[in-house]
């Protein structure tokens, strides 16, 4: 029977599978401390093979370098032993949903993913901190003395963690950041999909360094695009010689796109809807033509008629409301007559709204133009951080429990131009969750089936702070409050909208939008570390083995960890059936079939046998002795050959 080997993957193996892979002669053995054979890389013939582009190590060469770059790659390439454990009492729909909301250390996270979500990311969005002077970064590996770390030490998350406050008086302020960025993007890169792209906010802080070591991990070539974002309408009154009003938003290719298969994020997202003008104009996407965020402007506020016959003025009312057309009269005149505005009933299903088309090939001058491919930098406006505050405001009855939120319309913007309507999207520095009910939102416009998955830092909030005082604990407690939220008030718009459809409007069904999430926290393995090594196990008493999980472990903790060693998604269905007194988990139908009760009876064995599943998992204690462990293998081998058998 196989043993399960519950730590994530050591990507130094995988590695060096590659490199077997396209140089088989470069692959040698040597002896590890323990006298083992392993796999190893000769690096001398290596190099002959590609003597060519030989660099010698003291030879200059052209790369961002800083002081633990190497070390952050090696813990990268590092398995660990953490694993996840679910927690229903805070999860929406916890049976059904596909969406997953992971509480933990991202870079654990991101390695405990490994296997489960390899290659299956289509878009990665990180808003990280920006080393701006004063954020708090996570150390992975404090190998200081205990007063220096104290002193360092700004806050802790759940665990009473390894967070520090990376000031600019730091000797490593700018290294620090950087090794923890790397090594989550590199173990990151991994979980995109061949076609997969990652969207990463920053500022001028860091920006430089970002580009640096996004060029060497997802390589240069796969360079999109640095959006700018405005992020203050007018100027910051500083005293600063330039106001600086802008972030920007690096995009990547994650996985090397060279050869004939390069294409593009998907038609750069917007340009979704058709007309009558398709084959002149291209496909089109919608955008307001009232605008609040620029000031009122009383020449653009004119009355527009709408479809009903009704008057419509920018913001719902005449007058100084903030509001004003994007255009003067002259211009929307030009508009309509050229086809350019569209009417659609407003939210609340009272009166219009009005919106001007953007299509491919055609502007609003009524002049051909050539849109279809992205432009190298965009800028981006209308998605200013005041409209994020205000809009996580709304959804906590006016508290302002973050500082630093995106606002949902740059996200969504992002997931227009990042992915397919049923891709998977991850951002694993979540904060309040504002991707997850970015993509909640666009799903019930546009009837996706978008899932996200959330990791966040149990991250305590600050006891002066509005958050703590409103009894939000921590960052991750405000995410996924957000995001039951956010879920509730979309879905009941949805409903809304549905029941006032006008003739010839499709609905989006609201059954299908799945507002829900699953909670998983991060923890250390299930099992006893001093007993569980597969090697040693075979040499233990019977009684060693009874306890070599963990006394405070579920079996629905053990079921988790099995499925992410055995490279499962995390968001499966999940049957807990009864059968001859066994709790017994079925997962995906016949994927998996699991029972970890004490005294596993040969009958239970041939009913699970009878379901033909491709893998199944008992827990090794549960056998008396090796002649129990082979007659259950012998039995599945005559009732189900195809079932692979295994223990933890
Ligand atoms: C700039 S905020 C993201 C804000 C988010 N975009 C929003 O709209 O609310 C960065 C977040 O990353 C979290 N974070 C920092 N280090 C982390 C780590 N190692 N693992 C997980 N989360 C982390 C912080 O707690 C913070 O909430």
């Amino acid at each position: 029977m196989d043993k399960l080997k519950m730590q994530t993957p050591d990507l130094t193996d995988k590695n060096i599978e590659q490199i077997a892979a396209l140089f088989p002669n470069v692959i040698t053995e040597t002896k590890d401390e323990k006298g083992n054979l392993r796999k190893a890389v000769d690096f001398d013939l290596l190099k002959q093979a590609l003597s060519k582009n030989l660099v010698e190590a003291d030879d200059e060469r052209y790369r961002l370098d800083w002081p633990g770059k190497k070390a952050s790659l090696l813990k990268a390439n590092t398995p660990i032993t953490k694993t996840l454990r679910p927690c229903r009492e805070e999860s929406v729909n916890f049976d059904t949903t596909e969406n997953l909301y992971i509480e933990g250390d991202n870079f654990e996270v991101l390695k405990i993913l490994q296997e489960s979500y390899l290659g299956k990311v289509k878009m990665i969005d990180i808003d990280p901190p920006y080393n701006t002077g004063n954020d708090f970064i996570y150390k992975d590996d404090f190998k200081k003395g205990k007063e220096e770390y104290e002193e360092e030490l700004g806050v802790e998350d759940e665990d009473g963690g390894k967070l520090f406050r990376n000031t600019d008086s730091n000797g490593r302020f700018h290294s620090d950041w950087l090794s923890m960025m790397y090594e989550r993007l590199v173990v990151a890169r991994d979980l995109l999909r061949d076609d997969g792209v990652i969207f990463i906010s920053i500022d001028d802080n860091e920006v430089h360094n970002l580009r640096k070591i996004c060029d060497e991990i997802f390589g240069e070539g796969n360079f999109i695009a640095q959006l700018i974002r405005k992020t203050i309408e007018g100027g910051k009154q500083d005293s600063g010689s330039v106001q600086s009003n802008q972030e920007y938003c690096l995009v990547y290719h994650g996985k090397d796109q060279s050869g004939t298969n390069r294409k593009l994020i998907t038609d750069f997202g917007h340009y979704t809807k058709e007309d009558k003008f398709i084959h002149e104009r291209g496909k089109y996407y919608l955008k307001p033509l009232e605008n609040g965020g620029l000031g009122y402007v009383p020449s653009l506020d004119y009355p527009i008629i709408g479809p009903d016959g009704i008057e419509i003025f920018p913001g719902g009312s005449h007058g100084d409301n903030g509001y004003r057309w994007v255009w003067g009269k002259e211009r929307y005149g030009k508009a309509v007559s050229l086809d350019l505005i569209a009417f659609i009933e407003a939210r609340d299903g009272v009166g219009y709204k009005v919106y001007y088309k953007i299509y491919q090939y055609f502007n609003s001058d009524g002049d051909v133009v050539e849109r279809s491919s992205p432009f190298g930098t965009l800028y981006l406006e209308g998605y200013t951080n005041r409209q994020a505050v205000l809009e996580l405001k709304k959804i906590f009855d006016d508290k302002r429990l973050l500082d630093y939120p995106k606002p949902t319309s740059f996200l969504r913007e992002c997931i227009s131009m990042g992915c397919h309507k049923d891709s998977i999207i991850m951002d694993f520095f979540s904060g309040s969750a504002t991707t997850a009910h970015a993509v909640m939102q666009q799903n019930a416009e546009d009837g996706g089936n978008r899932k996200f998955i959330m990791v966040q830092l149990p991250e305590k909030t600050d006891e002066k702070s509005e958050a703590y005082k409103a009894g939000y604990k921590t960052i991750a407690e405000i995410g996924k409050e957000r995001i039951r939220r956010a879920g509730k008030k979309i879905l009941s718009e949805l409903e809304a909208k549905n029941r006032q459809l006008k003739l010839g409007e499709e609905p989006v069904d609201a059954s299908k939008l799945d507002i829900g999430f699953r909670v998983y926290k991060t923890d250390s393995t299930n099992m006893k570390d001093v007993f569980y090594h597969p090697s040693k196990l075979k040499q233990m008493t019977l009684g060693d083995l009874l306890s070599n999980i963990k006394e405070d472990r579920t079996p629905e903790d053990l079921l988790t960890q099995v499925i992410l060693d055995l490279g499962l998604e995390l968001t499966l269905p999940i049957e807990i059936k009864k059968i001859l007194g066994n709790t017994v988990f079925i997962v995906q139908t016949n994927a998996l079939v699991a029972c970890f009760d004490k005294n596993i009876d040969f009958k239970i064995v041939d009913t699970i046998a009878d379901l033909k599943p491709f893998k199944v998992v008992f827990k090794d204690a549960s056998f008396k002795d090796d002649k129990d462990r082979i007659n259950v293998e012998e039995r599945f081998k005559r009732l189900s050959p195809e079932t692979k058998v295994m223990v933890i």
